[in-house]
């Protein structure tokens, strides 16, 4: 059974300006939300840092060990895995996360 409405999905982006290695911030509604592409998928979350509110779509990406994708906060180094929100250290799912898809040449979230 389809749970989502075509209404629930926001277009935030094109897709060509979100290629591999590459992150934006976009503001939908009252939420500041980062994009990420890694090789393989596309990531939003929650664009203020958990910690103190740094910029998470200006931080490094990188591999965990288990090769999971990951974005370093430029201001402190809290690091979040993108698919989970989980902070790599302590382990908690500390970064909210949002539903997003590519369609048609754009990029979609729901918040
Ligand atoms: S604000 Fe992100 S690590 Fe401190």
């Amino acid at each position: 059974m389809e749970s989502e409405s075509p209404n629930d999905w926001i277009d935030v982006a094109s897709a060509a300006d979100l290629s591999a290695g590459q992150a934006m911030e976009v503001v939908v509604g009252e939420h500041v939300i980062a994009l990420f592409r890694d090789a393989d998928s596309l990531y939003a979350l929650d664009g203020l840092c958990a910690h103190q509110g740094g910029p998470v779509a200006k931080g490094e990406l990188s591999k965990t060990d288990a090769g999971k994708t990951c974005v370093t906060c430029p201001w402190h180094g809290w690091q979040y895995e993108l698919a989970t929100g989980i902070q790599t250290v302590n382990r908690q799912p500390l970064q909210r996360t949002f539903p997003i898809r590519e369609r048609n040449g754009r990029v979609e979230v729901q918040v």
